[in-house]
């Protein structure tokens, strides 16, 4: 599916920075390579799109556990992952006009997504680009430096006297955080297998590649599920969170036509599967999820490098094994860009006018209502209407410029419903209740209007 979008990146920069969703990260001292910081309306946004992900996987089941783990961990730990060794990424330099890219991209677009670089060696990869003459995407020469590996993993030390700091690293998943728990939230919960262990928070790499907003940042935010599960059944429970994953962003109003499954055809040693969830966006089709059968690898490799048996044991044979792991992981800063990609639309209104709308889900819109008063002169009722609907919403409040500007800017945030307060407000304490996608309006007693918003911004 080729279709033309009407959306650009950069339409999506601008209006991110002009209705105070995302701006530059250091933005007053020129920036900072990829990295951007949420403002006032993208923060609400991010914050919905986490509790949507939270509830979901997390609160509706009864065998999930959730955990916020230590950013900065044992170095060990990266050893056992193999981040230490592995975590870099292959990059080669244009002699010719200075520019820099991963082996591995180039690899993957001269061939058009046929081939994976996935799992070649730095060798491998050499021969490809050197027998197939792949030119500069930049300049167009051939002229290239052999293959370096760049570390991506962030380094910081601890330690309080000079010349005795140990390394440690910012963590560059939050995977790991719930391998390591395994054994303290199996016990201190009685949790019986399967069970799965789930955590939100920061991860940070090294990404020296252009990163396309908030496509790939050098400091995001994962929301990364573990379900340790016996290996007969390991099977079943991956096709079903492949599933479950998706129908998570339909029901996030994702388009089903602009979501694929990539299944990895090449898989680490230790896979037994692997799949991507891809997104139509303005770049392209582009990995927003991965759902991975790691096998035993993880718990394995924790068990031998720090002497902890992770033999789980059943309370019902009591046989003993290690559980396999079937990964979900999802950014939420990348999920964050698709859903602004499928929210965003320009329509013509009848008066040629073009109306630009985010039609978010209501769940995650920043703002469930905004509070208009027609006039100034009416800011005292509009205010009493403001607390009652603030102790149940976020709400925006505005009462500057016409009403039709004031409506259009909650259309660029995608605010579901406008509350207007007029002057029969004052007689007969009745709102009009405009609705962001319909532009349709209703008058409603002040009364009933919690009880009618919250029936349409709920996420089940
Ligand atoms: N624990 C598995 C893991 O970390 P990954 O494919 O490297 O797997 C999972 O990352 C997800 O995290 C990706 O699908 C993507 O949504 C997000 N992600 C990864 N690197 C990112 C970056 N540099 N910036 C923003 N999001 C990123």
């Amino acid at each position: 599916m080729e279709e033309k979008m009407k959306v650009t990146m950069e339409k999506i920069v601008n209006l991110c920075k002009t209705r105070g969703l995302i701006f530059p990260g250091s933005d007053i001292y020129g920036g900072m390579g990829n990295t951007w910081d949420y403002g006032p309306v993208g923060v609400e946004l991010k914050n919905n799109i986490k509790r949507a992900w939270w509830k979901r996987f997390v609160q509706e089941e009864v065998n999930v556990y959730g955990v916020d783990a230590a950013i900065l961990m044992n170095p060990r730990v990266w050893d056992a992952s193999g981040h230490t060794q592995n975590f870099s990424d292959p990059k080669m330099d244009c002699k010719s006009c200075k520019q820099r890219f991963r082996a591995d991209n180039l690899i993957e677009e001269h061939s058009k997504g046929k081939e994976s670089a996935e799992a070649m060696t730095t060798e491998q990869m050499e021969e490809y680009i050197n027998l197939n003459k792949v030119k500069c995407p930049h300049c167009g020469n051939f002229n290239w430096t052999p293959i370096r590996q760049f570390k991506l993993m962030f380094e910081t030390s601890r330690g309080t006297l000079e010349g005795e700091k140990d390394v440690v690293y910012l963590r560059p998943e939050t995977a790991q955080g719930e391998y390591v728990n395994f054994l303290n939230v199996q016990r201190s919960m009685r949790a019986k297998v399967p069970f799965a262990i789930a955590q939100i928070g920061k991860a940070f790499r090294n990404e020296i590649t252009p990163g396309n907003f908030i496509f790939r940042t050098i400091e995001f935010e994962q929301m990364e599920l573990q379900n340790f599960c016996r290996e007969e059944k390991s099977f079943e429970l991956y096709e079903a969170f492949k599933e479950k994953a998706k129908k998570f962003l339909l029901d996030l109003n994702f388009n089903p036509e602009h979501l694929r499954f990539h299944d990895h055809e090449k898989l680490a040693h230790y896979a037994k599967a692997a799949c991507d969830i891809q997104f139509y966006s303005p770049l392209g089709w582009e990995e927003l999820n991965g759902i991975h059968h790691r096998s035993t690898w993880d718990l394995s490799r924790h068990q031998e490098y720090s002497g902890k048996s992770m033999l789980y044991t059943d309370p019902v044979t009591n046989e003993k094994f290690i559980p396999n792991v079937i990964e979900y992981s999802i950014g939420a800063d990348r999920l964050t860009l698709a859903l602004l990609t499928e929210a965003y639309d320009e329509e013509t209104l009848e008066n040629g006018e073009i109306r630009v709308v985010m039609h978010f889900h209501p769940a995650i819109a920043p703002f469930k209502v905004a509070v208009l008063p027609l006039q100034k002169n009416l800011s005292e009722k509009a205010k009493h209407v403001y607390s009652i609907l603030s102790k149940e919403f976020m709400c925006d409040y505005d009462e500057a410029g016409s009403i039709g500007k004031r409506y259009r800017r909650e259309d660029e945030i995608g605010t579901p419903f406008c509350v207007t307060i007029d002057f029969d407000t004052l007689e007969d304490d009745t709102v009009t209740i405009r609705d962001r996608d319909s532009m349709q309006q209703i008058r409603l007693p002040i009364s009933e209007i919690v009880t009618y918003i919250s029936e349409r911004v709920k996420f089940n």
